[in-house]
């Protein structure tokens, strides 16, 4: 309704104008009446304003809150998803899904909505306006707007491209940055600081040259739709005048004709513009629909999914594992049972420790009757009740930029301070954490402390031996805590065991030696399974590992690695992970 009134309004004022040339031609009106028409166009201007306001405000309004409801589903849709979809879909790809995507379509739904309904209503009534002024010259006039249309359409669908393309460079210079930035250390005992330089300023020209293109484009776009518009006033002076000299049409119906011809030229572009608009927003809204079809493998509840209680038994069964969309399996035919008491996992790297740790926290689905939690199969486990049996200390600690209570608590927040100090007592970072300079409250990350590797461990330790679930799996996350403290870890550790579960990757056996079970994999098999006097006769890969470890104690090369490890590993897991793998 605003709209249909905004674009009376804009109709009315050239007919007034067209009044008082006439009236001005003929001598017909004095200077009041001239002010009245003055004052009349005033308030029809300021009316437009007013009304144009209320539409644009409304339809953006709703095209934000759209934004907002699309933002939300999507958002609680990925956290639903399981590894198996993140195994496809990189961060970036999501990310920009989240942002480009989610604009444009919020761009089509707003913008797109508002100048698509004022074009067509605007050029419409323009267009009838000027065909009641005199028919055949309207359509010698609009003949060149589908051109202009055309043209602004191309113009503006090339000019995405390129900024989009801008946008992704963009994007790149700040990963370089922030990538050389983040690892200045690397970089300055490399000496790579020139070569850094210089691809930085390659990657600039780039962003650059693109940037140019942009501007070119966006030159000539509005002399471009000028020229068109300019080609139909000639077509008006040139015929239109002719009529106004033969007398069919009054002076003031050829300045009126003109103005509408001003008025219609905005709608021309804005169609082409709109076009381009409205079929990105819809590509983008077909890609946001292909990740909303998506559903978890694992199914979060199952209908008859069972809960279940204190784990007695976990059991594989000839397992066999690929990872989603991979042929090579990466575990093959498993057979173990694991109780209560500590159970330690050694192999060489790649040989499936942590892939197996997967399997256990039920990150990715596994085939029936290879896996039993208290002989249930898993997959009739609700999931959720399965993995709150479970603590879990991924191989490389993932601290968040918040204090070190928040850090502990991340799984238990309602929890208590003497928990979370029982905890990382526990877990040996008690006193160094009290050597802070605010204690517990310390900020980490990147405005707070820097923390050692050692330190980053044993509080992501802390924040699984917090939770007290009746299963505590660790992967290898106390490679860079040194030698005293895991003796105090282990102690703790042993006594949890003597009621729960503990699984314990580690390639350092010390830890093993009073361990109830060790398994050994070699290239996803289990090759041998005992205890530590036993596979020191039983296992080659075990005494090879033995020996390892024997002469690295003697080179001191066991302790703490502080240094380039601290620095990467709050920023880049996915650096260590890349390496560890
Ligand atoms: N998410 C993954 N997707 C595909 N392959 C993987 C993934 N994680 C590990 N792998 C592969 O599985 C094998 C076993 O890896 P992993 O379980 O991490 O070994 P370990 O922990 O014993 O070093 C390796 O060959 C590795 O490349
Ligand atoms: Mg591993």
């Amino acid at each position: 309704m605003a709209l249909l009134a905004v674009d009376l309004c804009q109709l009315v004022i050239p007919r007034i104008i067209k009044w008082a040339v006439d009236g001005l031609r003929n001598h017909t009106i004095d200077g009041s009446q001239l002010r009245n028409y003055a004052a009349l166009i005033m308030l029809l201007a300021l009316a437009v304003a007013v009304l144009r306001f209320l539409w644009r405000y409304l339809i953006l309004g709703f095209s934000r809150l759209l934004e907002q409801d699309i933002r939300d589903a999507l958002f609680h849709h990925l956290l639903s998803l399981d590894s198996a979809f993140y195994q496809r879909r990189g961060p970036g790809q999501l990310i920009a899904l989240a942002t480009n995507d989610l604009t444009s379509v919020q761009m089509a739904c707003g913008m797109g909505l508002i100048a698509a309904i004022d074009a067509l209503l605007m050029s419409f009534a323009a267009i009838s306006c000027m065909a009641y002024i005199d028919p055949r010259l309207t359509l010698l006039a609009v003949l060149p707007f589908p051109l202009l249309a055309v043209t602004t359409r191309f113009l503006a669908s090339r000019l995405h491209r390129h900024f989009k393309r801008v946008q992704e460079q963009f994007s790149l210079i700040t990963e370089e940055a922030r990538g050389a930035i983040n690892n200045i250390r690397l970089l300055k005992i490399y000496t790579r600081e020139a070569a850094q330089c210089a691809q930085f300023d390659i990657i600039g020209r780039s962003y650059i040259k693109h940037s140019l293109k942009v501007a070119k484009i966006q030159g000539i776009l509005f002399p471009a739709s000028g020229f068109i518009a300019n080609i139909s006033l000639l077509i008006i002076v040139f015929f239109g005048g002719r009529m106004v000299i033969s007398g069919a049409i009054s002076i003031g119906g050829f300045v009126a004709f003109i103005s509408y011809l001003f008025m219609l030229t905005w709608p021309m572009m804005a169609l082409g513009w709109v076009s381009n608009l409205f079929q990105r927003g819809l590509t983008s809204l077909a890609r946001i629909q292909e990740v909303m079809d998506e559903r978890p493998v694992l199914r979060p509840v199952i209908a008859a999914g069972r809960k279940i209680g204190q784990p007695d038994i976990i059991s594989f069964h000839h397992l066999t594992f690929t990872y989603p969309g991979q042929n090579r399996p990466r575990l093959k035919d498993i057979t173990l049972d694991i109780r209560p008491g500590l159970l330690g996992i050694v192999g060489r790297t790649g040989s499936g420790k942590s892939t197996l740790c997967a399997l256990l926290a039920r990150l990715y689905p596994v085939e029936r009757g290879q896996f039993f939690i208290n002989k249930l199969d898993v997959n009739d486990i609700d999931l959720n009740s399965c993995r709150r049996l479970l603590s879990f200390v991924p191989q490389s600690a993932v601290l968040f930029s918040t204090t070190i209570a928040g850090n502990i608590a991340f799984g238990a927040p309602e929890t208590t301070r003497e928990d979370i100090e029982a905890a990382a007592e526990a877990a040996a970072i008690h006193d160094e954490i009290m050597a802070f300079p605010h204690g517990y409250e310390t900020e980490i990350g990147e405005r707070g402390v820097r923390l050692s590797g050692g330190q980053q461990q044993r509080i992501a330790l802390a924040r699984a031996l917090l939770l007290r679930a009746p299963i505590l799996l660790i992967d290898d996350a106390l490679a860079a805590v040194d030698a005293e403290a895991e003796d105090r870890i282990m102690a703790h550790i042993l006594a949890y065991a003597e009621e729960n579960m503990v699984i314990m990757v580690t390639n350092r056996l010390s830890p093993l030696r009073r361990a109830r079970q060790i398994a050994v994999l070699d290239n996803g098999r289990l090759t041998a399974l005992g205890r530590h006097r036993e596979l020191i006769a039983a296992s080659e890969i075990y005494r090879e590992i033995y020996a390892h470890q024997e002469s690295g104690n003697n080179n001191t090369n066991n302790t703490e690695n502080t240094g380039l490890q601290n620095s990467t590993a709050h920023t880049s897991n996915l650096t260590r992970q890349s390496y560890a793998a």
